[in-house]
């Protein structure tokens, strides 16, 4: 790739899923030493501005992330070329980022667990409604999404 790869994760809120794949991938790529510029917004904007979900911090904090510091933003048509890859953790959220897709937008579209060999249409949950055990899940998932995907970009 010419161009330092960067990565956009979106979800709904942008409290939950997306800043878990942020802290997961950031995790992957400082292990694998994969330069790229990584960042998470969400569809919607009701929590712009905030940190994420107390549980989301406890969780990435738990696997070795801190994540107090991110703050919440909503998905602009400006992604679409200032990523080379947006990532979208649910079908709605791949759904709405085609809706929104501006004409010159240069950023490939996915869904995260495409990237993943047997688990091509499945989506990661939204655990807002949940509980820790459910944020555990998202964790897991979102783990195995990024590794999969670092290691796409890394090869390209
Ligand atoms: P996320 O979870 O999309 O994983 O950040 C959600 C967080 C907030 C809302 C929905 C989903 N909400 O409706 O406020």
């Amino acid at each position: 790739m010419a161009e330092k790869p960067a990565v956009l994760f979106v979800c709904l809120g942008n409290i939950c899923r997306s800043p878990l794949a942020e802290a997961a991938f950031r995790l992957e790529v400082a292990r694998i030493g994969l330069e790229v510029e990584v960042d998470s917004a969400g569809i919607g904007g009701w929590h712009a501005g905030e940190p994420p979900d107390a549980r989301a911090r406890t969780v990435a904090k738990r696997h070795g992330v801190d994540i107090n510091g991110y703050r919440a933003r909503k998905a602009t048509p400006q992604d679409f070329t200032r990523f080379s890859h947006i990532v979208g953790l649910d079908h709605e959220n791949l759904a709405a980022l085609k809706a929104m897709r501006p004409a010159n937008a240069t950023a490939d579209l996915s869904l995260l667990l495409d990237h993943v060999e047997g688990r091509k249409g499945e989506a990661v949950a939204d655990p807002y409604y949940g509980d820790e055990r459910d944020f555990e899940t998202t964790w897991a998932d979102v783990s195995d999404g990024a590794r999969a995907l670092a290691r796409r970009i890394a090869k390209a």
